[in-house]
């Protein structure tokens, strides 16, 4: 039984007293405790290491105070388990040294044993899991092939993935080969994840926007969808595309729970192109947390007269920034939480 079930009622369609929030990577970057940890632990020890995780996850939940807690983890531990080398520099982000841009380097990536490689996530699931004592939801997620194939190919992060759309146009076959394998991979994993005990999923395609919109169909979409049809039927699925907006309609008839949006797409936008009857989640940006709180406030409670505040879920449009202010996070979370229609 879980004491706040704002999320999982808004993920449902049912009518809520007000809309449940959390923060798109609220775990980490931002808070002083985190940063205290990150200077003593690299970043993929800190992933690794259950009881770290465990206590990054729970930590803006005590600090504040979110309908939802989501995992501590990354979108590469999949790629890493798929046996690719990827390493977390600091100030440069995602490096794989050795990228993934031949047909002959994809017949190399195997589809593991996600039971024994990612045991360390399903056991950070567990102890988060004791620690929140059904306080809260707990979500699980993944990246969405088209964006880990991005990190993959490119070899780091880059504004525009320009070899790795390269590698999709000039090698499709092996380009549709290294999708089908993350994608088998990241439903054995998410099934996983579902097992240790998460209450809802969500797939975070961060640069879905980045393709044009048939192109997204052939290399993110059809993914997506494999992925959201073997999960649907054991946890509500929230389906995040950043700058997806033009595929609301299809991903509104994907048997998604929720869809993620950011704050390109005007709420009415997302609810006319949405069809209207599905939960909507976003959208505020994140940049809008260097306002004041007042501001932020305010803000906020507009946002939520735009979308409504049954099937919506108040977040940002993408992750929180590393340098907002925690006092100007919990200005966002409660002017949610003090929403009165
Ligand atoms: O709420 C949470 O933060 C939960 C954990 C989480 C992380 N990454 C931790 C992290 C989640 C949900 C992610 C998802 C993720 N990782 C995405 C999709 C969402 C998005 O922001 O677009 C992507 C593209 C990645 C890949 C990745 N990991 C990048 C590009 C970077 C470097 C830049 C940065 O700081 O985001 C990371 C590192 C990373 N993942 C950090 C954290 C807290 C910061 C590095 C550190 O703590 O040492």
């Amino acid at each position: 039984m879980i004491e706040n079930d704002l999320l999982l009622r808004a993920l449902r369609g049912e009518s809520v007293e007000r809309p449940p929030v959390w923060m798109m990577r609220q775990a980490g970057r931002y808070l002083p405790d985190f940063m205290k940890l990150k200077e003593k632990y690299d970043f993929f020890t800190r992933c690794r290491t259950p009881e770290l995780a465990t206590e990054i996850t729970v930590m803006p939940i005590r600090q504040v105070g979110p309908d939802a807690a989501i995992l501590f983890s990354d979108i590469l531990v999949v790629p890493q388990a798929m046996g690719i080398h990827i390493e977390m520099q600091p100030g440069k982000g995602p490096v794989v040294p050795q990228p993934i841009n031949t047909p002959e380097k994809v017949e190399q990536v195997i589809v593991p044993d996600v039971q024994e490689e990612l045991d360390y996530v399903y056991q950070a699931i567990k102890f988060t899991k004791q620690e929140l004592n059904g306080e809260v939801p707990l979500i699980g997620f993944a990246g969405s092939p088209w964006t880990i194939l991005c990190y993959l190919v490119q070899g780091h992060g880059s504004k525009t993935f320009d070899k790795a759309k390269k590698f999709c146009f000039m090698e499709p076959i092996a380009a549709h080969r290294l999708l089908q394998k993350i994608t088998d991979t990241t439903i054995a994993y998410l099934k996983e994840k579902v097992k240790a005990g998460v209450d809802a999923v969500q797939l975070f395609d961060s640069w879905g926007g980045l393709l044009e919109p048939k192109d997204y169909q052939e290399f993110s979409w059809k993914y997506m969808q494999q992925i959201i049809n073997a999960l649907k039927n054991e946890v509500p699925v929230i389906a995040y595309g950043k700058g997806c907006w033009f595929a609301l309609k299809q991903m509104s008839q994907s048997g998604a729970a929720a869809l993620g949006v950011d704050w390109t797409c005007e709420a009415r936008n997302a609810r006319y192109l949405s069809g209207g009857n599905i939960t909507l989640q976003g959208n505020f940006d994140p940049a809008r947390l260097y306002s004041k709180p007042i501001e932020i406030r305010h803000m906020v409670h507009q946002m939520i007269n735009e979308f409504g505040k049954d099937r919506y879920i108040a977040n940002l449009g993408h992750g929180i920034l590393p340098d907002i202010p925690v006092d100007n996070a919990r200005a966002f979370v409660d002017a949610v939480k003090e929403y009165r229609s």
